[in-house]
C-alpha cells in the first residue's frame, strides 16, 4: 500500500488533519490502534476557541457545532467564595463555544472520506529519515503502508514519538502534584457560564456539555483512586469548594462517567524528524486549566495541513521546514497561561501560607484591573495561530 501522508491516531489531530488534507486532494491513511466506539468514549475536552471553529468551518464539519453548540460571552472565577465574572466579549471581542471533543470527533469521523484503519495494533515507524514507511498488525497480518511524510498524532502515549532518538529530541516537563476527578451527569449546569474555582480544600470547576449535560472537576491528589469517590462524595466535595448560592443551585444526580487525569506540562523540541512531523498531544501537553490541549492540537494540524498543501500544490518545502518553530511559538504561549491558570487556580499545600496569600494577591489584582482581565480574556480565547 502507498499514500502521500499516513497519520498515526485518530484522535481530533489525525482526523483533522486527513480532513484538510482529503479537501485539498492530498492522499492520506489514518492508523489508529483503538476502535471507533473507542475514541468516542472517551469524555475530555469541552471548550472551543473561534480559531478552532473556523478550522471547524474550512474542514465544512460545522453544521452540528453551529446548531448545538453553546456560545460563551465569558466565564466567572471565584476565590474562597469571592466572585469575579470576566466578560470575553467586552474585553476582548471575542468568544469561545462549548461543545464537547466527543462531538468534534464523532463530525470528523462522519465527514472521513480517506481510509482509516481501526484497531491496527504494533504500530511501528520506519526510515523516516530517508523512504519511510509504517507497518502494523491487523487479525494476526502484518501490513506495510510506504509513505512521503509521516504525521504522528497519537497523543502522549504514542509511538510516534517515541521512535524518535533520544539524543534528538529535547522535552520540558511539569508533573503537578494533583489530578482532575472529573463526572458527566444529566443535570442542568449550574449556572449559564463556566465556573473555576479556587477554595482551600482544592480546585472545582463546573462546566457542561448542553442545556441537560454538565461536567464537573474537582482537584484531587495524585494518588487517588477513582473507585473511592462514590457520587455522594464527589458531590458534597463540590458544594464544599463552590460559593454558597453556587452549591445551592447545584442540581446532582447519578454520574454516567466518572474518571481522573493526572495534570502535566510537557513540550517536546523539535517538532519534525526527516518525514516525520509531531503534533497535538504527541508533542505537548497543558493541563486543562485554561482549556487549551484540544484547541493546540487543532492550531497544529492546521499549520501542518498548510505545510502539507503547500508542500504538493507548489512544490515549496518552506510550509513544512518552518511548521516546527512556527507551531512551537503558538505552544509555548498556551504552556504559559495553562501554567499560569493552574498556579493560579489549585491548592499548593508545599508553598505554605506565603503561596496562598500570592494567589489570593494575583486574584484581587486581576479583580481590579481591566488590563489583567484583558490578558486572561485574551489568551483564554485563543491568540492567533
Ligand atoms: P488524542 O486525543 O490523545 O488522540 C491520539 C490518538 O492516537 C488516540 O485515538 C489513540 O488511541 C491513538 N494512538 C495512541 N497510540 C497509538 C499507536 N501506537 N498507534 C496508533 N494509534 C495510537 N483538554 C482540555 O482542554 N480539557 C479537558 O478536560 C481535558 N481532559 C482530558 C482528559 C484526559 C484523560 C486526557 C488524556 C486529555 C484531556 N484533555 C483535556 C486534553 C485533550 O483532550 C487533548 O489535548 C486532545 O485529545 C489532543 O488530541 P490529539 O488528537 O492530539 O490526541
Ligand atoms: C472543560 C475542561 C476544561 O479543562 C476546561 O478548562 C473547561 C471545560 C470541560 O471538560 O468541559
Amino acid at each position: 500500500m502507498r499514500t502521500q501522508v499516513a497519520i498515526i491516531g485518530a484522535g481530533p489531530a489525525g482526523l483533522m488533519l486527513g480532513r484538510l488534507l482529503d479537501l485539498a486532494g492530498v492522499d492520506n491513511v489514518i492508523l489508529e490502534r483503538k476502535s471507533a466506539d473507542y475514541v468516542l468514549g472517551r469524555i475530555r475536552a469541552g471548550v472551543l476557541e473561534q480559531g478552532t471553529v473556523d478550522l471547524m468551518d474550512r474542514a465544512q464539519v460545522s453544521g452540528r457545532l453551529h446548531a448545538e453548540g453553546l456560545v460563551h460571552h465569558g466565564t466567572e472565577l471565584s476565590f474562597d467564595g469571592d466572585r469575579l465574572h470576566i466578560d470575553f466579549t467586552d474585553l476582548v471581542g471575542r468568544h469561545v463555544v462549548v461543545y464537547g471533543q466527543t462531538e468534534v470527533t464523532r463530525d470528523l469521523m462522519e465527514a472521513r472520506e480517506g481510509q482509516t484503519i481501526y484497531e491496527a495494533e504494533d504500530v511501528s515507524l520506519h526510515d523516516f529519515d530517508g523512504k519511510p514507511f509504517v507497518t502494523w498488525t491487523k487479525d494476526g497480518t502484518t501490513h506495510r503502508l510506504d509513505c512521503d511524510f509521516i504525521a504522528g498524532c497519537d497523543g502522549f502515549h504514542g509511538v510516534s514519538r517515541a521512535s524518535v532518538p533520544e539524543a534528538s529530541l529535547a522535552t520540558f516537563e511539569r508533573v503537578y502534584p494533583f489530578g482532575w476527578l472529573g463526572i458527566l451527569v444529566d443535570k442542568p449546569p449550574v449556572a449559564h457560564e463556566l465556573i473555576y474555582a479556587h477554595h482551600q480544600r482544592g480546585f472545582a470547576l463546573c462546566s457542561q456539555r448542553s442545556p441537560t449535560r454538565s461536567r464537573y472537576y474537582v482537584q484531587v491528589g495524585a494518588e487517588e483512586k477513582v473507585e473511592a469517590w462514590s457520587d455522594t462524595r464527589f458531590w458534597d466535595e463540590l458544594r464544599a469548594r463552590l460559593n454558597p448560592e453556587t452549591a445551592e443551585a447545584l442540581q446532582t444526580g447519578p454520574s454516567i462517567e466518572k474518571s481522573i487525569a493526572p495534570l502535566r506540562s510537557f513540550v517536546a523540541e523539535p517538532l519534525r524528524f526527516g518525514k516525520l512531523f509531531l503534533a497535538g498531544d504527541a508533542a505537548h501537553i497543558v493541563p486543562p486549566t485554561g482549556a487549551k490541549g484540544l484547541n493546540l492540537a487543532m492550531s497544529d494540524v492546521a499549520m501542518l495541513a498548510d505545510a502539507f498543501i503547500e508542500y504538493y500544490g507548489e512544490h515549496s518545502p518552506v510550509g513544512i521546514d518552518f511548521y516546527s518553530a512556527q507551531a512551537l511559538s503558538r505552544i509555548w504561549k498556551a504552556e504559559r497561561f495553562s501554567w499560569w491558570m493552574t498556579s493560579l487556580m489549585h491548592t499548593f499545600p508545599e508553598n505554605g501560607a506565603f503561596g496562598r496569600r500570592i494567589q489570593r494577591a494575583e486574584f484581587d489584582y486581576l479583580a481590579g484591573s481591566r488590563i489583567a482581565q484583558q490578558a486572561l480574556a485574551e489568551n483564554y480565547t485563543g491568540l492567533p495561530g
